[in-house]
């Protein structure tokens, strides 16, 4: 099975990158951006993971203007993955907007996994950034975890 995974992660932490990396290492997908995310690399997975880390509550605007303008994606298998600063609130579920999203467009979400990342946002950057060392090795172990048990 082919899998891509598109990732847009926009600190200087590379936070969801470390992510997009262990899993890809874990599954021997092919790790892209949104830009470097042709028609033809996209046609050609069987599979497609999307990360982002989280900015203003929500996905990165690249990666979800890629997702409006994708071709149907006819049952075809995600996933979906994420780091933020801060746990997602009941009040704006960002993850589960981002999963209906795919699902309007014709793909077949299995599985989401999230974790904390460096957050050096603001005023955050004077105290050292809130959650030092994130994601860790914790983080990382689960992020396999995660891709092993997809389907
Ligand atoms: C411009 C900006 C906005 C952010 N907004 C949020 C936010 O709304 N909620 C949150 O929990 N974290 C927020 N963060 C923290 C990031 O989600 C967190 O650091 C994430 O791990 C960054 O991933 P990256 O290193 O892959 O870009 C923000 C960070 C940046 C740089």
């Amino acid at each position: 099975m082919t899998t891509l995974i598109i990732c847009s992660s926009r600190s200087p932490h590379a936070n969801t990158t470390r992510i997009a990396q262990t899993i890809a290492e874990t599954i021997d997908a092919q790790v892209v951006t949104p830009d470097q995310a042709t028609p033809e690399l996209i046609a050609a997975a069987d599979r497609i993971g999307f990360g982002s880390g989280i900015y203003w509550m929500n996905f990165d605007r690249r990666l979800i203007d890629l997702v409006d303008h994708l071709a149907d994606g006819a049952g075809r298998e995600a996933f979906v993955f994420a780091t933020s600063g801060l746990p997602e609130t009941p009040l704006r579920r960002y993850t589960e907007s981002f999963r209906k999203r795919l699902e309007h467009k014709g793909f077949r979400v299995i599985d989401t996994f999230t974790c904390r990342g460096l957050d050096t946002m603001g005023p955050l950057a004077a105290i050292g950034g809130l959650n030092k060392q994130r994601p860790n090795q914790a983080d990382l172990d689960a992020a396999r975890r995660f891709a092993l048990q997809l389907p």
